[in-house]
């Protein structure tokens, strides 16, 4: 996109909000609209296209780390429309000398927002008499509320359910193995299908003791589903995986213990941690299934939820910074010695558990191992670190490289090129090589 042309800049942690308030504009915006999902990205984008029309923001966002987006915002475009948005009732008075124009409750209102919008905006407004929602929106919110549209050219759509009729797995799969991967609903029935979604993921973000299953998948199913698709992996498989998780997840809450730290560990909403853990969680899940190992499933998963109980949330900013001192064993330092540990503590805690299945406690205790031999705690060379650890370590790095997922198709190319000269021994070669094979 060039620097002249108009955009909106819309900023939130959250795949699932993002998505869904990307979904909302689009209905009344009529320019590009560009996504950010941290304040570096936001930053980036705005370095290289230059002032949007507009910017929503995700509140918290605006003013984590002493308001340092807030303040770039301020130095570099003090007169930009800015939207904030918040889960919260009450912001603290000493916020409100902000640049911020409106302040909109989360995840969206689809009312103020267009009217807002409308007001600062001048990018021409198509009318579409037709509007595009996700395969896995259309089944998980709007089945058998809305009759759906597959697109058949430019303004030729043919309707494929009929209200009242559930979209199904099945109809999913079909689609999805043809490549497509949105059906439509007619345009005046937008603000209500709106509606309903905000309803649905309000109910799923916002609600005491939502389950700690749909906090993870909420952060990340969106992008599971993207990796699984550029890696060739089966539907069927992502959409079994989603069965898998919940089943850990209630087996390891029978553990009075596990539950409450658990549950303790993933209440925090769209932290770093959660994201990474889900990623992990379904990523591994889905390569077992891939490699035809479905009875280690459950058991990559409670690695997983389980590997880094005891890492505070703060260290994930700066994890690979931790993970690459760790891994010099001439660092003594008492807080290195200590993270160094962390895969032992974890597994210990892991062997005290009675409803744990074999080798769970292995991976963990395992998951920092390398291919080079050059891992933690132990050092241990390729052939002694265990199949389904091997599988685990190749999950994380994978996650590594994505990042926080704005460039996915890069870093999957990044991945396989970098995995080919990594993974050369061990159980490292066979699993990689079964994973590369896929590719198409
Ligand atoms: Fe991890
Ligand atoms: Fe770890």
């Amino acid at each position: 996109m060039s620097k002249t042309q108009n955009y909106l800049l819309l900023i939130d942690r959250e795949e699932n909000v993002l998505e869904l308030q990307e979904t909302a504009l689009k209905y009344f915006y009529g320019g590009e609209i560009v996504l950010a999902r941290t304040r570096d990205e936001a930053v980036k984008s705005l370095e290289k296209l230059g002032k949007p029309e507009i910017i929503i923001s995700d509140f918290k966002i605006l003013f984590e780390e002493k308001g340092k987006f807030h303040q770039y915002l301020k130095e570099n475009c003090p007169h930009l429309p800015l939207i904030a948005t918040t889960d919260e009732e009450k912001h603290s008075p000493a916020q409100e000398n902000t640049l911020i124009s409106s302040l909109l409750p989360k995840p969206v209102c689809p009312e103020e927002l267009s009217h807002l919008v409308k007001s600062f905006t001048k990018a021409p407004i198509e009318s579409p008499t037709h509007v595009p929602i996700k395969l896995r929106v259309a089944r998980d919110v709007a089945s058998g509320k809305f009759d759906f549209y597959l697109k058949l050219s430019g303004t030729n759509f043919v309707k494929i359910t009929n209200k009242g009729n559930d979209f199904t797995d099945a109809e999913l799969l079909k689609l999805s193995s043809k490549g497509i991967t949105e059906i439509f609903i007619k345009a005046s029935e937008s603000h209500e299908f709106l509606r309903v979604w905000e309803q649905h993921l309000h109910e799923r973000l916002f609600t005491k003791g939502s389950s700690l299953d749909s906090a993870l998948a909420i952060q990340c199913l969106e992008q599971v589903e993207r990796i699984s698709r550029a890696f060739g992996w089966s539907g069927e498989a992502v959409l079994a995986s989603q069965k898998i998780v919940k089943e850990a997840i209630a087996t390891l809450s029978r553990n009075e213990t596990m539950s409450l730290l658990l549950k303790k560990k993933y209440e925090e909403r769209g932290s770093a941690y959660t994201q990474h853990v889900g990623l992990l969680c379904y990523l591994t899940c889905i390569m077992c299934a891939e490699l035809k190992l479905e009875e280690a499933q459950e058991k990559l998963v409670m690695a997983s939820l389980m590997h880094d109980l005891f890492i505070d949330e703060s260290f994930y900013p700066e994890i690979e910074e931790w993970n690459k001192q760790a891994r010099d064993f001439d660092n003594r330092s008492p807080e290195i010695v200590k993270y160094r540990l962390h895969p032992l503590h974890a597994s210990q805690i892991a062997q005290t558990i009675d409803i744990l299945p074999p080798d769970v406690d292995q991976i963990i205790l395992q998951h920092h191992e390398s291919p080079d031999g050059r891992g933690f705690p132990r050092g241990l060379s390729a052939s002694r670190i265990h199949y389904l650890a091997s599988i685990f370590i190749m999950a994380e790095d994978l996650v590594h490289f994505l990042d926080d997922g704005h460039a996915l198709e890069t870093s999957l190319k990044d991945y396989l090129t970098w995995g080919a000269d990594r993974y050369q021994s061990g159980n490292f070669k066979k699993i990689f090589d079964g994973i590369r094979a896929k590719v198409s």
